[in-house]
């Protein structure tokens, strides 16, 4: 399973990619807002940090719109994957950009038909948003489990990016399902490696340590 960090935070994304263990970013117009920089200069900046893919979203409500801005985004740097919008006009555009050899990722993905449906369009990453489905019917296990289940079923090529993850139990519930992708935000990145048992060994081994003659 691949590990994305999902901000647009590029002194996160440094100490997340320090770590060696980071495998792309995804960003959506909120991240970006927060930076209170420009759009490309961020964008820029991440793409030189990480080599894996960066999502970045295209902004339109029509298909032509979509394939023209992703087709801007797509110029600022190799890695540059594009989130494109579950709607009809979105799936319209990703079969055109992925012909184009623009990654699309669909974003605001919330059930198992969305789910079909962007992967039908050919979509390179489909994101599945847990958190937020969970806030209101605590089904984001299953939406998931679907989305493996389509992948396999169906033979789809699509990468299920499980996106929208606030705790170790969401990872946990991926790592089961058998997700390709996380992308997680910084806290719950550093989380990962830690466990109260793990600091309570290391610090009797540390004190035992210095009773041992050298
Ligand atoms: C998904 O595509 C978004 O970038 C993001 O994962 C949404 O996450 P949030 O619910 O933490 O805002």
């Amino acid at each position: 399973m691949k590990i994305f960090l999902d901000t647009g935070d590029v002194e996160a994304i440094k100490r997340a990619h320090d770590t060696g263990l980071l495998d792309g970013i995804t960003t959506n117009p909120t991240h970006i807002a927060k930076t209170g920089r420009k759009f490309q200069d961020v964008v820029k900046e991440i793409c030189g940090i990480v080599s894996g893919p960066v999502s970045v979203e295209a902004m339109a409500d029509t298909a032509e719109g979509l394939v023209n801005e992703a087709q801007k985004a797509a110029q600022l740097a190799p890695n540059i994957a594009i989130k494109i919008p579950m709607t009809v006009e979105g799936l319209k555009a990703v079969p055109i950009l992925e012909d184009k050899g623009i990654k699309c990722n669909v974003t605001m993905v919330f059930s198992s038909t969305q789910t079909f449906l962007a992967m039908k369009a050919g979509a390179t990453f489909v994101s599945i948003v847990i958190s937020r489905l969970d806030a209101v019917c605590n089904e984001g296990d299953i939406l998931i489990s679907d989305a493996v289940t389509i992948k396999r079923n169906f033979n789809f090529s699509s990468n299920v990016l499980a996106a929208s993850l606030k705790t170790q139990n969401h990872v946990l519930s991926c790592l089961r399902a058998g997700v390709d992708i996380v992308t997680v935000p910084e806290f719950l990145f550093f989380q990962m490696y830690k466990h109260p048992l793990t600091d309570v060994g290391l610090a009797q081994f540390a004190r035992d340590w210095e009773s041992v003659p050298k």
